[in-house]
């Protein structure tokens, strides 16, 4: 008798474990029904499913639910769940009932439903789309081609969020080196929940050759600051005074600083990270009204700085840090004389040396004169004497030459007749 019994057991056992990993005691809530999945705006994604056939009346029902990997687990009352999912992979949700929110009660056997991405070669879809949003102005997203994809495709780019309670064409796509991109009017709407949203974004091509991409952008982040604008420096008691005035769109709690010093005579190059910019001189206190003061101590007036700023969102209103602002236009202050002198001293010094090696130069002839004194060369001399005499000269000379020359004949001729004259 205690045999069968044993082996009976041993049967429901792998009965049990045949039913997969979902499996639920025997006793519990029969499962939920007719459970379905479809796709509203871009990418919100919405499981819907019936109550369970033939539950206990006494059972509040509840449902327990979770996506993939147990991930983003909850028991709630209704019969509907919904996602954002940028639909570039497929997703999956799975729902069981149970009898009251009790985590620790086991749910009824869970049903899956599972959402694939569209049709089409993954490797045609376009990669890296990412959106920022510049100055809470305009969202511009840039993305580039798929692999597969001809060079004269023509994309197209959708996007959608919560105030405009229908799904937009981006108006202008244009290249930008190897990107693709396309801006649109984004500004921030009044609604106090408008940051909680995000902005459904999907790119495809007219002609239906590449998959869809899609993307997700929470407002809360990906947010681009325009640069801030520097409005006065001034040296107070060796401290160098910053004011500047914020990007709109924006409280300055809300902002993080980055400010750059270039000091032209130390050749330094020195950035102050600014959590909270505050001047302790009040008499900086609505000096300019809507700007921003910060203090720098230790700063050198004697020569050029020049200060830019940048700014980017902080993890007080926004969900990332990550993107600074442009920096701002520079402003200097401080004693140009000095770059004006250091150029005139770069100038001066080698004029200087060169006249002192040209004395040196004339100096040392002068002593190789007196040392070595020259020797007199006759030749030297007679082109001295003659050297300088023109033409009408010469002519002179040659004249001379050819009268001492006739001279000498005659002498010559003189002699022979003397000298027949004797023999005669
Ligand atoms: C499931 O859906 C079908 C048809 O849509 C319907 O006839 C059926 O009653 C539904 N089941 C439950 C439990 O609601
Ligand atoms: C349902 O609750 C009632 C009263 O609370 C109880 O009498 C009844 O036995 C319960 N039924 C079941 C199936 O638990
Ligand atoms: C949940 O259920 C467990 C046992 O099933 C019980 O010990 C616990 O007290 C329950 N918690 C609540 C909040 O009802
Ligand atoms: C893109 O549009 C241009 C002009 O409208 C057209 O000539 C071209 O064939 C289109 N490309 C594709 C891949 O359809
Ligand atoms: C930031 O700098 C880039 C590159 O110099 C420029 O293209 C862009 O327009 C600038 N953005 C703003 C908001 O000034
Ligand atoms: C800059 O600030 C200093 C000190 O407050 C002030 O004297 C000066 O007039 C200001 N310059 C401008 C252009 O506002
Ligand atoms: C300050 O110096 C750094 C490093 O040499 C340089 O990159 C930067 O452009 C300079 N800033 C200005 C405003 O010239």
């Amino acid at each position: 008798m205690e045999r069968p019994a044993r082996l009976c057991w041993l049967w429901a056992l792998l009965l049990y474990a045949g039913r997969g990993g979902v499996a639920a005691p025997a006793e519990s809530q029969p499962p939920v029904t007719n459970l379905s999945v479809s796709v509203e705006n871009l990418c919100t994604i919405i499981w819907t499913w019936n109550p369970p056939e033939g539950a206990s009346p006494n059972c509040s029902l509840k449902y327990f639910s979770h996506f993939g990997n147990n991930q983003d687990k909850k028991i709630a009352p209704e019969t509907h769940r919904s996602k954002e999912v940028p639909l570039n992979e497929r997703i999956c949700l799975q729902v069981g009932s149970q009898c009251s929110t009790n985590e620790s009660e086991k749910p009824s056997i869970l049903v899956e439903k599972c959402i694939s991405p569209p049709e089409g070669d993954p490797e045609s879809a376009v990669t890296e789309l990412q959106c920022i949003w510049h100055n809470l102005r305009y969202m511009k997203c840039t993305w580039l081609p798929g692999r597969n994809t001809s060079p004269d495709t023509n994309y197209t780019l959708s996007y959608w969020h919560r105030s405009l309670g229908k799904t937009l064409q981006c108006e202008n796509i244009y290249r930008e080196g190897q990107h693709i991109a396309c801006s649109f009017d984004l500004t921030k709407v009044k609604d106090s929940s408008f940051e909680q949203h995000s902005v459904q974004v999907m790119v495809k091509d007219n002609a239906g050759k590449i998959r869809p991409s899609y993307n997700i952008v929470p407002l809360t982040s990906h947010v681009k600051p325009d640069p801030p604008h520097i409005k006065n420096l001034s040296f107070q008691n060796g401290d160098l005074y910053v004011q500047w005035k914020n990007p709109q769109n924006f409280q300055s709690k809300c902002l993080s600083y980055e400010v750059e010093v270039n000091n032209s005579h130390a050749e330094t190059h020195d950035i102050f990270y600014v959590e909270e910019a505050k001047c302790q001189n009040t008499e900086f206190k609505g000096n300019l009204e809507g700007t921003i003061c910060f203090m720098i101590p230790g700063i050198r007036s004697d020569a050029l700085n020049t200060v830019r700023i940048r700014v980017k969102t902080n993890k007080l209103c926004y969900e990332d840090d990550k993107l600074w602002s442009n920096w701002s236009q520079a402003m200097s202050i401080g004693q140009k004389a000095n770059l004006t002198f250091y150029i005139t001293t770069l100038l001066i010094i080698p004029v200087i040396v060169a006249a002192a090696v040209i004395v040196l130069l004339l100096y040392l002839k002068r002593l190789k004169i007196i040392i070595f004194p020259p020797i007199p060369d006759p030749g030297k001399i007679f082109k001295e004497m003659f050297g300088d005499q023109n033409d009408d000269t010469l002519h002179w000379k040659k004249y001379d030459i050819y009268e001492k020359q006739t001279k000498e004949e005659t002498d010559s001729v003189v002699l022979i007749e003397s000298l027949k004259r004797a023999s005669q």
